[in-house]
């Protein structure tokens, strides 16, 4: 995949998937601006982009924090000039029983995926659409698919939000040549799952019983992610594709 050129902000990518992502889309070609609410992990994968040789830029941003959003988008712009890829991975994952989920737990998930991703969307659809091209990816999951299972009634409703916004915004973005898609990954071992309190065998053995027989790891992801912002995939929008290992079909 070639990205040579261009330039991308991926959100949340001071960890887990968004880091896949960054260092994939740096590793084809892209500089890569990176939000994140870990400053400690921004400046590692930072460190990480340059390596491949591409630009980085890091900003302290809560996503669902409109200013916060706004001015880091408009550092990205100062830095990097046309804005061509947006990736939403930020995110945040809790189990809690339905019964016992409180007000600020249910709100806060929905701030951090949807309206997160429609602060960003928002923020940098003006300068693709002035462009005439853009790519965004956001990142949503099986749980928005599926419902995720007992305990995820707040995430399964934030993802599923992500993919009926993204779905939306294909069609309003589309005729100004900006695709919109959502990818919905399985479980992917990353720092949000091992510090969800999963044991190294439990996560095997969830990965025993899909069909490929593993769990996922974030450059599956990333690969996915890689090819829809690339040229080649300008015909694809509105879609959610979700790598799983064949665990949800
Ligand atoms: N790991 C999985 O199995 C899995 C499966 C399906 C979907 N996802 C989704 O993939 C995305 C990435 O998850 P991950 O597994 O890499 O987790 P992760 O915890 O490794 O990475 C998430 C990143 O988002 C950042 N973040 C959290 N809240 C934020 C906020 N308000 N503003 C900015 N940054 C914020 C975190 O600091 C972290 O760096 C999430 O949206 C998650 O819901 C993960």
């Amino acid at each position: 995949m070639d990205l040579a050129g261009k330039h991308a902000i991926v959100t949340g990518g001071a960890s887990g998937i968004g880091r896949g992502i960054a260092l994939r889309l740096a590793r084809a070609g892209a500089d890569v601006a990176l939000f994140d609410v870990n400053e400690d992990g921004l400046q590692t994968v930072a460190h990480e982009v340059e390596s491949c040789g591409r630009r980085s830029v890091t900003a302290k941003v809560d996503v669902s924090d409109s200013a916060a959003v706004r001015d880091g988008v408009h550092q990205v712009r100062r830095e990097f000039g046309v804005l061509d890829i947006l990736v939403c991975s930020a995110g945040i994952c809790t189990f809690v029983p339905f019964l016992q989920m409180d007000d600020a737990t249910f709100d806060r998930m929905l701030a951090v995926h949807v309206r997160g991703v429609f602060l960003c969307c928002r923020e940098v659809a003006p300068d693709m659409i002035a462009a005439g091209r853009g790519r965004i990816v956001n990142v949503a999951s099986v749980a928005g698919l599926n419902g995720g299972g007992a305990g995820l009634a707040h995430y399964a409703a934030a993802k599923g939000g992500i993919i009926a916004l993204t779905k939306a915004l294909a069609q309003e973005l589309g005729p100004a040549g900006v695709t919109v898609n959502a990818i919905a990954p399985g479980l992917i071992d990353t720092p949000m799952v091992r510090g969800s309190g999963m044991a190294d065998d439990f996560i095997r053995q969830i990965g025993q019983r899909v069909p490929v027989r593993r769990v996922g790891q974030p450059d599956d992801i990333a690969a996915a992610c890689a090819y829809l912002v690339s040229d080649d995939a300008g015909f694809i929008t509105g879609q959610v594709i979700s790598p799983n290992g064949g665990g949800y079909l």
